[in-house]
């Protein structure tokens, strides 16, 4: 234990890239610039299925400035096996290649990349190639193909196995809730448009800034796409506009940006358009239905969940969706089954608690009709039905502070003032409504590296591949740092973002604060048994005889913890043994959880609504979360309160529309792609319960990338509910569906 409290841990620090972003110093991948730069732009296939008969580039070729137009019949060598553009989280199957053959597997795909000495040129003769295609019937309408849909293979992420008796237990169950939910495609749109520079240095190597959420991902799977021996290869991305997980997979660009390149022999890079952005990957559309079986005193009997997703004809991209129902709430009996529409579109993607924020959402929806039909206040159900295990494993769990979740959540929104009833709540023209539900992530960690260099001069550098996909980790890291050192934050500098660096995954799945946050701990651990033995090589030391775990790094010294007048300042240490700094590097591995371990959140919506017209106003968003420690009390409440916001968003207003005629997505643009703006967004207070957390690593972290959204939708629907009288049970809740 620490004789000074940390003091950065926990503080709401300002992000220390803050500076760097708003003055224009911090770089995204579309700003790295070389002498002799190619401009690429890309031309996408307008047909969802066939082939490409031939690709007439002779009157692109003659635009001036246009350097090369690369198609599948010119462009260099890529690898022949699937092998080979199989990524850290790629799913089963056949990845996609870019620009390797005349084969159209989704409207939107790349066929061919005009390469000019600006980007108008690129643009501009983008516009006059002439595409003949051999079209073949094609199938994107996903309801239609409900009934089609094949089961979900037996993956890392196949439902968990079924509990108990589903069928008698719904039959005998004296209150019942069947019900399909609809959860549309959604559309990642984070601010910075995918671009990769791919640029040369003087010895033949290849320098790549590209849009990623892995660097060490990317760099492994462009090795494997060029052959690429690894050290010829440095992949960076220091900085991200957003990537929500549509950056987890290495996209198409960063192939065609190394493509140009090799074939040029110059430094080039590829830039998406907002549209095009829009065939990366999207979160699936999911129909879902849910059964509930109750006893009159709200004891839950069954849970039965039932999931067709959207997937693409040559991946299997799907995630646990059907299983946070059964894991949730004390229920003796639970089944699942998903399936997957295989569809001539391309593989969706992770999208910020991908399946959580589908499947929770049903689930939660569903939770609240069965109140209804009980009579009980939906608080109440859930505390009636509350876990203390993992309802999958049996395990306990390493903490779980949902409970307070509810009290707390409730108590600062004010929800014993709810009068029960629907439409029992007006102000003026506009009914209130008051919904809640709970959400639940996973709280995960993953092995990492990381690096510390402390100088004499009583600077650190502390560096790590992970990316900050805008979440905060910069500054989380450097706080860990500061206190694990024993030095002020100013004396800390963090490198990331860059191949070259410690291993770490991809950042997603909310595992990189606590996997970093201990990655930092444990090698500060060695550097501080360095700084010790250091010290004791001091003339009459004062920490002589000390061991490792006997003293700690504070106020720029090693410091007894028995004594802290006992002391030896580190630079006095380095200088003494003659050295500038030392340095020690050290992978972090997790052992498995012995533990079950989730984040939650009890969420609060207030909407408001006009009769007359439907519009919906969500006016109080409350959330109250327990995820463990928090690490940064301010970019933590923004996560929540991002999360939030694209949760308004799913309840209210997105909806990747695709038109099976042509198999195309019809709204890709942020115009027709609708998002909640300012004006959309007011009150949103977020509560951070006190969850310590012995078990589950050394700084009892758990992490909050995407806590945040799971439940927002639910509770919103079940507010519109409540307001109205009326429930609409596929998303988005426009103003329509609330008056038909
Ligand atoms: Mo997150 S969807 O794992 O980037």
């Amino acid at each position: 234990m620490s004789l000074s409290a940390p003091t950065c841990i926990g503080a709401s620090v300002s992000r220390i890239d803050g500076p760097a972003k708003v003055t224009g110093a911090a770089k995204y991948a579309a700003e790295y610039v070389a002498p002799d730069l190619a401009h690429g732009y890309v031309v996408t296939s307008r047909i969802a299925k066939g082939r490409i008969r031939r690709i007439d580039v002779s009157r692109a070729r003659r635009v001036a400035g246009v350097i090369d137009v690369l198609t599948h019949d010119n462009r260099p060598q890529m690898a022949a096996q699937d092998d080979a553009y199989r990524d850290d989280v790629a799913p089963e199957g056949a990845p996609f290649r870019p620009l390797y053959n005349n084969r159209i597997l989704f409207s939107g795909q790349p066929i061919a990349l005009v390469l000019a000495e600006d980007p108008e040129a690129a643009r501009f003769a983008a516009t006059l190639l002439g595409v003949d295609y051999d079209e073949e019937p094609h199938v994107t309408d996903f309801l239609g193909q409900r009934d089609a849909a094949v089961a979900a293979p037996k993956g890392a992420f196949g439902p968990p196995p079924a509990r108990g008796s589903v069928e008698a237990a719904l039959e005998a169950a004296p209150v019942r809730h069947d019900a399909d939910y609809y959860v549309p495609a959604e559309t990642h749109n984070p601010m910075e448009l995918y671009a990769t520079t791919a640029i040369w240095d003087a010895d033949g190597r290849l320098t790549v800034y590209d849009k990623t959420q892995g660097v060490q991902n990317a760099h492994t799977y462009l090795c494997g796409v060029f052959g690429l021996k690894p050290e010829d290869l440095r992949v960076m991305s220091p900085y991200m506009g957003g990537g929500f997980g549509s950056g987890l997979r290495p996209q198409y660009q960063v192939v065609l940006a190394v493509l140009a390149a090799k074939a040029l022999r110059r430094p080039a890079r590829v830039v998406l358009t907002r549209a095009q952005m829009f065939e990366l990957g999207y979160r699936p559309a999911m129909i879902q239905r849910i059964s509930l079986g109750a006893d009159a005193d709200g004891t839950l009997r069954a849970i039965a969940h039932d999931a067709v997703t959207m997937t693409s004809r040559y991946e299997d991209f799907y995630r646990q969706e059907t299983g946070w129902s059964g894991l949730l709430y004390a229920c003796a009996n639970a089944s699942y089954a998903h399936r997957l529409a295989r569809l001539d579109l391309p593989t969706p993607c992770d999208m910020r608690a991908p399946s959580a924020a589908s499947g929770v959402y049903a689930l939660e929806c569903a939770m609240d009709e069965l109140a209804v039909a009980l009579n009980m206040d939906p608080i109440a159900l859930r505390l009636k039905n509350y876990s203390e295990r993992d309802q999958h494993s049996g395990d306990p769990y390493s903490s779980k502070n949902l409970r307070a979740c509810y009290e707390q959540g409730a108590e600062a929104f004010g929800w014993a003032g709810r009068a029960p009833e629907p439409r029992a709540m007006r102000d003026g023209e506009e009914l209130i409504g008051w919904g809640m539900a709970t959400g639940v992530w996973e709280a995960l960690q993953m092995s990492i590296g990381v690096r510390i260099v402390l100088s004499a001069n009583g600077h650190a550098e502390v560096s790590c591949a992970t990316s900050d996909i805008g979440t905060g980790t910069y500054t989380i890291m450097a706080q860990v740092a500061a206190d694990m050192l024993g030095l002020p934050l100013q004396d800390i500098s963090i490198r990331l973002g860059d191949s070259t660096l410690p291993r770490s995954p991809v950042e997603g799945g909310s595992w990189i604060a606590a996997s970093v946050a201990n990655g930092i701990a444990a090698t500060a651990d060695a550097i501080r048994a360095d700084v010790l033995r250091l010290a004791q090589g001091l003339p009459h030391a004062p920490l002589a005889g000390a061991g490792p775990d006997d003293v700690e790094l504070a106020e720029g010294c090693v410091v007894s913890r028995a004594d802290p007048s006992r002391r030896t300042p580190i630079a006095d240490a380095l200088r003494h043994a003659r050295l500038e700094r030392i340095e020690r590097e050290h992978l972090t591995e997790f052992a498995a959880p012995k533990l079950a371990h989730n984040t939650h959140s009890a969420v609060f919506a207030e909407v408001r609504i006009d009769e007359d017209l439907g519009l919906i106003r969500v006016t109080r968003v409350l959330s109250a979360v327990a995820a463990g420690r928090i690490l940064n009390a301010k970019t933590a409440r923004s996560q929540i309160m991002g999360g939030v916001v694209w949760g308004v968003g799913m309840a209210l207003h997105e909806e990747t529309l695709i038109d099976p005629a042509f198999g195309r997505i019809m709204n890709a643009n942020i115009a027709d792609y609708h998002v909640p703006v300012n004006a959309d967004i007011h009150n949103i207070e977020v509560i951070f319960v006190d969850e310590p957390d012995a078990e589950i690593n050394r700084l009892g972290v758990k992490g909050l990338g995407e806590i945040g959204i799971v439940g927002v939708a639910a509770a919103i629907a079940n507010a519109v509910y409540h307001a109205t009288g009326t429930r609409v049970r596929d998303l988005p809740i426009t103003l329509d569906k609330l008056r038909r």
